[in-house]
């Protein structure tokens, strides 16, 4: 599988402030890069250095094997990029602003009027081609940002929030057209909504301070979570207290608590190992009746604040 994306210790300091710090990873053709992060975290420096809009304080990239540095033309015609908070010329149409996207591309005739039509098709703007985007509404205006970044089929995209602002039908329409690209391209995206991990992303890293905290596939990610294969049970007719009492007793079970509103108990397994089997197992070999019983799958919000607070930084350090 080929590399396309390679960033290898790529820092950008600020004077004092180290926006990125030594950032080094790889995207390859197929896969889709969440790149995670609280406010101010550096996503958004990394993306404009890799797509040439800023330069390195220190390290490199290169996209398509072309660095950022030596080939910026090159790196430019390789892919397509979506701009924090998707900037357009505000008096230009959609139509107009892609035209002149695309003449900047170099398409011309009717491979001009082709990229065009299927841009506009793909990110959904066939309806407000002649409209000024300054009267559009702010989903639209991401979506001629998205139309932009994509006209010259470009085998990578980087992507700086492309589903902020939209409503959750357009956020769907936007993560379906992320999936349709994705065999054939590299993709970055940035996001702070954790949910979209799981739809559109084949890997996430968490940046916070400019460094790396974690880099792996969602369930991975998942899997650092204290919820991740705790099960939740409750039993007909017996106090929640004597059904954790059991629990306890398991060698898999590390921990129990108790559930609000009568839902019964959790139980959280010893290192994130699954164990619903021994569970049940031990609840019906009492002869008890098990009355709902929910295996968790590991809480994303709950990884993130972990890997991104200063705690677990001062930890990290
Ligand atoms: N031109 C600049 N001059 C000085 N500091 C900057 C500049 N650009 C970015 N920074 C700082 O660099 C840090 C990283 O900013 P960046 O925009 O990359 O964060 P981000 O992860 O994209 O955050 P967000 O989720 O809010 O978009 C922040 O502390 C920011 O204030
Ligand atoms: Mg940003």
């Amino acid at each position: 599988m080929t590399l396309r994306i390679e960033i290898d210790n790529l820092a950008k300091h600020f004077g004092e402030i180290k926006a990125v710090d030594g950032v080094s990873f790889s995207v390859r053709k197929g896969e889709v890069l969440g790149f995670l992060g609280p406010n101010g975290a550096g996503k958004s420096t990394t993306m404009k250095m890799l797509t040439g809009f800023l330069t390195p304080t220190y390290g490199t990239a290169r996209l398509c094997g072309f660095d950022v540095l030596q080939n910026p033309i090159e790196v430019k015609k390789n892919m397509g990029y979506l701009p924090e908070g998707a900037p357009a010329y505000a008096e230009m149409t959609p139509d107009s602003f892609l035209r002149f996207i695309a003449d900047i591309r170099g398409l011309s005739g009717a491979d001009k009027l082709r990229a065009v039509a299927s841009a506009a098709e793909r990110a959904r703007i066939k309806q407000v081609m002649f409209q000024p985007i300054e009267t559009l509404s702010k989903g639209y205006k991401r979506r001629v940002g998205l139309a932009q970044a994509i006209l010259h089929n470009p085998p990578v995209l980087v992507l700086d929030e492309p589903t902020d602002g939209l409503d959750p039908n357009q956020k769907h329409e936007v993560r379906n057209l992320i999936n349709e690209m994705a065999e054939d391209k590299a993709i970055i995206i940035s996001t702070h909504i954790l949910e979209e991990v799981h739809a559109i992303c084949t890997r996430a890293l968490v940046i916070a301070n400019g460094k790396i905290k974690v880099d792996g596939t969602p369930t991975e990610l998942e899997a650092m979570s204290r919820y991740y294969n705790a099960v939740s049970v409750k039993v007909v007719g017996v106090e929640s207290e004597k059904v954790m009492a059991l629990l306890n007793g398991l060698d898999k079970v590390s921990e129990t608590e108790l559930l609000p509103l009568d839902a019964g108990c959790r139980a959280y397994p010893v290192s994130g190992q699954a164990m619903v089997a021994e569970l049940s197992q031990a609840i019906r070999s009492q002869g008890w009746e098990i009355a709902t019983l929910h295996v968790e799958q590991g809480h994303l919000d709950e990884v993130f604040r972990n890997v991104t607070t200063d705690q677990a930084m001062q930890g990290a350090a």
